[in-house]
């Protein structure tokens, strides 16, 4: 009995490594709900012209990264979520600005080998709670996009310091 439980184990084990290398490009990596909602804050920003708020949030791989300035290269793993909401007026004071509507979730995967074509990162957004990442021409719109930031790993966010400087 425990033979055969082995043995099955070692087949599952080899078929599911076969099905990950014929994986293509916009398959998406992860497919825990919605998982980008625990992980922890790499920055945040505001775009005026665009009138949102955005918070980055990196994975554990991205977050542990980050807290050792070790960005440059990203490492292999990393997960980079935009989250973005619309700016709202808080009702009790007008000087702050405060997410208002949920916008959209938007990720960056680092996989050097799968997305060598467009910088070694994969995009991709949450639909439904599910990660699915853009067919190869739609990602190369966003790497075009994303080219100024080539020194920074096409990265457009820098960590923000998360305690005053020792
Ligand atoms: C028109 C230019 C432009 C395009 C196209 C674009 N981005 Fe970006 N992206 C930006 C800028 C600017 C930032 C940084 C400002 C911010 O926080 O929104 C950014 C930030 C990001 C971030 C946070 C990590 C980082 O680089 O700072 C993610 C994730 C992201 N974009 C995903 C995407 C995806 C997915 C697409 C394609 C569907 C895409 N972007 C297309 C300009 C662009």
């Amino acid at each position: 009995m425990k033979k055969n439980h082995l043995l099955i184990v070692a087949i599952t084990t080899a078929l599911s490594s076969m099905a990950f290398s014929t994986t293509s490009f916009a398959d998406p990596k992860v497919t825990v709900e919605n998982e980008y909602v625990d992980w922890r804050v790499l920055s945040v920003s505001h775009r005026n012209d665009k009138k949102t708020l955005r918070a980055i949030l990196g994975n554990d791989i991205a977050i542990k990264a980050s807290r050792a300035n070790k960005t440059k290269p990203w490492p292999e793993g990393s997960i980079i979520a935009k989250v973005v909401w619309k700016e709202r007026t808080h009702p009790n004071w007008g000087a702050a600005i405060v997410p208002g509507a949920f916008s959209t979730a938007e990720a960056m995967i680092k996989d050097s080998k799968k997305y060598a074509s467009t910088g070694g990162w994969g995009y991709g957004h949450w639909v439904n709670g599910t990660l699915e990442m853009h067919p190869e021409a739609k990602a190369k719109t966003c790497y075009g996009c994303h080219q100024p930031m080539k020194d920074n790993d096409y990265v457009y966010t820098f960590s923000a310091p998360m305690t005053a400087k020792k």
